[in-house]
């Protein structure tokens, strides 16, 4: 027996006794790798009855049951490693995700602070400053040299853009922390373009452009806030004017159509390349944003009217054409 060999006489002891006093079935195997299984029973006449069945078909797959099962354990246990592994990466990347958004929130909540205080510590001096050189300006106005009033008017306009660019701003911040609130009424949609468009004459004299616009146009109503919609009116109308040429039209349109209100302003400018058309309404981006640009100014115009606009529940949307020009429309719904 192979199983047994080396240690023949203990096997033969335990063969022995098991003979003499027959218990049921056992296993063996045999040379070649067979395997019996040994069923002995003593019969009444004291005889013994030895039934052996060949199992080692049955040994063989339980064998191969039993590989199988160490090698799904063996699976398993590198899976459930996999997967604990994952899990730590995926707290630990959630960990380094709530951390970025915490310091982001708190540099966006910094940036915001230092920005509302910054407008409005340059606010208050700017708007000194300007109602003094206005007085000064119409105090004084007979004793000025040509070349004493061009340079008084020159500062009143730098100053009147710092004063725009920082109320701009402080109205962006406001919209981007929630808190600009525009309530709206009925307003005559006529009159506030024509007084925009009177506000902007100066600055398109001094860049030769003319302003088309029907002052007698008849009333049409709208639901806004009379100086955001000039805000808004005053942004479209100095972009028409300073992306033309010398000479050149701006036209604006009003009229009633499908429930809305609709003030269009049209120029014979460059027109909007393609691949900024995208980008025209986000805060501080221009088409031209090189340090040799040819245009002046900040970026925001636009951004700022879009939101004013939104925040009053109407639209805003432009057309244009390379070398053709720009038309912008405002529309806010009729009352
Ligand atoms: N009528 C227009 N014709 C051609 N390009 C325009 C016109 N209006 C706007 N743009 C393009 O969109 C950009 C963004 O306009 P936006 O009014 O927001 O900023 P800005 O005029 O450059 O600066 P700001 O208005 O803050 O003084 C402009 O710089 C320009 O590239
Ligand atoms: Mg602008």
């Amino acid at each position: 027996m192979s199983h047994a060999t080396g240690r023949e006489e203990e096997w033969l002891q335990q063969r022995l006794k098991r003979h003499r006093n027959p218990t049921g079935t056992f296993e063996v195997q045999r040379p070649g790798g067979i395997w019996l299984q040994i069923s002995e029973q003593r019969l009444e006449d004291d005889g013994i009855l030895i039934v052996g069945t060949d199992i080692t078909e049955l040994k063989r797959t339980q064998e191969k049951l039993r590989d199988v099962g160490t090698e799904l354990e063996r699976q398993v246990a590198i899976r459930t490693r996999e997967l604990t592994d994952e899990i730590a990466v995926r707290k630990n990347t959630e960990t380094k995700l709530r951390t970025a958004m915490l310091q982001a929130e708190q540099a966006n909540q910094a940036k915001s602070e230092f920005l509302s205080t910054m407008s409005h510590e340059l606010r208050t001096p700017l708007t000194s400053s300007l109602g003094g050189l206005i007085l000064l300006k119409n105090l004084m106005s007979d004793e000025f040299t040509d070349e004493g009033r061009n340079l008084v008017d020159m500062v009143l306009r730098n100053n009147e853009t710092l004063l725009r660019l920082v109320n701009e701003l402080l109205d962006y911040d406001k919209f981007l922390s929630g808190t600009l609130i525009i309530e709206t009424r009925s307003n005559d949609i006529t009159e506030l373009t024509s007084a925009a468009v009177k506000n902007l004459q100066g600055y398109a004299q001094t860049q030769a452009v003319n302003i088309l616009w029907d002052g007698n146009a008849p009333p049409l109503y709208a639901q806004v806030q009379e100086h955001r919609f000039e805000q808004v009116l005053n942004n479209l109308l100095s972009n028409a004017v300073k992306f033309s040429d010398p000479g050149a039209d701006v036209e604006i349109f009003i009229k009633k159509e499908m429930g809305l209100v609709i003030v269009s302003v049209k120029d014979k400018g460059p027109g909007i390349p393609e691949s900024f058309k995208a980008q025209i309404f986000k805060q501080f981006t221009q088409a031209d944003s090189s340090s040799t640009r040819k245009y002046g100014g900040t970026g925001l115009g636009l951004a700022i009217s879009k939101v004013l606009t939104e925040s009053m529940g109407g639209t805003i949307n432009f057309d244009t054409e390379i070398g053709v020009g720009s038309t912008f429309h405002v529309s806010f719904p009729a009352c």
